[in-house]
């Protein structure tokens, strides 16, 4: 299997890390990297926030991120017009994926939160409602859960004439 398919298949939603921490220098190679996600007319609409203690106790997730030992809000830029917000999220999801790819490359994991559609949560980041922000746990797994498996493509793929 080739190095990136491998990365794509092995990669794991990590719920609970371990007591070692992570290099913020290193965070930020690993975001100037995925910073080279696809995006439209080179808008690059994502920016992120390192949470954090005072922050993070605000964002009051109940599981504490699994511990995790960095919390990263990426926001995806409010729209100036309404489709706009989809493209926006869309190369905002690409990035994330291209950083959790990486990070996983270096034996570092993320946890995908959905708190980010709470007010409280745009309110405690200094962020305004218009912007769309995903909060993220990251460290190294405590453990690494088995894979879901996923549903055969052959299943999901049809060719029109
Ligand atoms: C948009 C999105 C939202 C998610 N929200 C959550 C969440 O709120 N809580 C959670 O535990 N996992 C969340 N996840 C992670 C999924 O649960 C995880 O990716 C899925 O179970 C498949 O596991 P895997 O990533 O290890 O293959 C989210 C993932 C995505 C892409």
């Amino acid at each position: 299997m080739a190095e990136i398919e491998q990365l794509v298949v092995e990669r794991r939603h990590i719920k609970q890390f371990a007591d070692r921490p992570v290099d913020e220098s290193e965070l930020l190679c690993w975001l100037d990297a995925a910073a080279h996600a696809p995006n439209h007319r080179m808008t690059q609409p994502w920016e992120v926030i390192f949470v954090g203690p005072e922050t993070r106790a605000r964002l009051n997730h109940p599981a504490n991120f699994g511990e995790a030992p960095v919390v990263m809000a990426v926001l995806s830029k409010a729209p100036e017009l309404a489709m706009e917000r989809d493209e926006n999220l869309i190369a905002t999801a690409c990035f994330i994926q291209n950083f959790s790819l990486i990070a996983w490359s270096h034996g570092v994991g993320v946890r995908w939160t959905s708190i980010g559609w709470k007010a409280s949560v745009h309110e405690a980041l200094g962020v305004s409602d218009d912007w769309d922000v995903i909060v993220l746990g990251v460290g190294y797994p405590a453990e690494v859960p088995a894979p879901k498996p996923r549903t055969p493509m052959a299943e999901k793929v049809r060719t029109l004439p």
